[in-house]
């Protein structure tokens, strides 16, 4: 199977019970959510309202209607945004941001005339909360900031900066795609009113789910439009939750692996989970300094990241190293800009990247000291 150091791509592997659940679902009952009166439908209802409900008790939120399913975090912030900005609207955002919110914010800067402030980060990749609430306009309509960046790991200071946007009345969006399911996160007491989260890294589940916690009152239009299982003469969309912003048959299947993958990450205790990734980023820090000529990027320190970490070999392409590490050695990590150009220009590797190992609750410190082995051995020191 090899060496699977990608975690903060797509977790690997899934626990057991996340792929049977998907596969007991497929072969017993099939049926779709929200839309049939017959037992398995009603049966495949229940599972995704136990979902729902397991999704919000996990992230500290108290009205289960309010987590709408999406297909991944990208969507939920999609949503978002399309949903709240009109023309000339201001947003505040980090120099970390993955292009799921990047992206979309250029997009509404070219086609809505939005303005876009983006908060200067240390090369570390720490944000100071007074400059955000220093770059607050008069017509800033959203704060967004990824909650740990995927290139640095650098963890954001995101109850600090909810409780600027709470004292001014601007809903703050995060992007939990690197924490959820590996670092805990309590939507009221980190000041969090949109939570965008993915169900394939940390939360173990399958692909294709994810979800969007609105815990905020305002107007957010929806992204799609269609069916939802009722009010069916209706010529709109309804405006009551989740139904507003689910539309189309749900990946019901998808999120009875969630359901599976959360109950798991219960009976584990998400401090097992942290503390275990902490150990292991930690012992990677220090294990990775002997190889020589490497750049570590990053905080250099696990109480301040999650388990993801950027690094260099000097006088080698990353492409070269990830390339013999897969060829010759079975060791699966990341090369290149993972998706966040901007979190490169801090750290001045906008053009090659970065090698970026992405840690996760199956891997073990013998799987650090195969990659630290295999560096010494690429690099000619051994
Ligand atoms: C910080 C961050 N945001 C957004 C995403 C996008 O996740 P998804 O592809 O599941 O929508 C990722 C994943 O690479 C990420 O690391």
């Amino acid at each position: 199977m090899g060496i699977y150091l990608d975690n903060a791509a797509t977790s690997f592997p899934k626990p057991q019970e996340v792929a049977k659940a998907v596969y007991e679902y497929m072969l017993y009952n099939g049926a779709t959510a929200g839309r049939g009166a017959y037992g398995r439908a009603m049966e495949a209802d229940r599972l995704v309202y136990e979902t729902r409900k397991l999704l919000a008790d996990f992230f500290h939120f108290n009205d289960s209607k309010k987590v709408i399913f999406t297909s991944n975090v990208t969507e939920s912030i999609n949503l978002v945004m399309n949903g709240i900005l009109k023309q000339g609207d201001h947003v505040i955002t980090s120099s970390l941001e993955h292009n799921a919110v990047w992206r979309c914010l250029k997009t509404l800067e070219r086609d809505r005339g939005i303005r876009i402030t983006a908060i200067p980060a240390t090369k570390e990749g720490f944000t100071n909360p007074e400059d955000v609430e220093k770059a607050i306009q008069q017509n800033t309509r959203l704060i967004v900031f990824t909650h740990a960046s995927n290139v640095l790991g650098t963890i954001q200071p995101v109850r600090e900066i909810g409780a600027i946007a709470r004292k001014l009345g601007i809903p703050f969006l995060v992007d939990a795609a690197q924490t959820a399911g590996v670092y805990p996160i309590d939507i009221e007491k980190d000041n969090i009113d949109l939570l965008a989260f993915t169900g394939h890294k940390g939360l173990m589940g399958p692909m294709g789910t994810g979800g969007l916690i609105i815990n905020w009152n305002g107007v957010i239009n929806p992204l799609k439009h269609g069916g939802t299982g009722g009010d069916s003469a209706y010529e709109f969309q309804p405006e009551y939750y989740p139904n507003k912003f689910e539309t189309g048959t749900l990946n019901v299947s998808g999120i009875i692996g969630l359901r599976e993958a959360l109950r798991f990450i219960q009976k584990e205790g998400i401090e097992t989970i942290l503390d275990k990734e902490k150990r292991l980023l930690t012992y990677a820090l220090e294990r990775l300094c002997e190889v020589k000529n490497i750049i570590i990027y990053g905080p250099k320190d696990a109480e301040k990241a999650v388990g993801v970490l950027s690094f260099n070999l000097k006088g080698i392409s990353g492409e070269d190293v990830a390339y013999r590490l897969d060829q010759d050695y079975n060791i699966m990590v990341r090369v290149g800009l993972h998706c966040a150009p901007t979190a490169h220009r801090i750290i001045g590797t906008e053009k090659e990247g970065t090698l970026r190992i992405g840690i996760g609750y199956f891997n073990e410190k013998s799987d650090i000291d195969k990659l630290v082995e295999a560096l010494k051995e690429i690099i000619g020191d051994k």
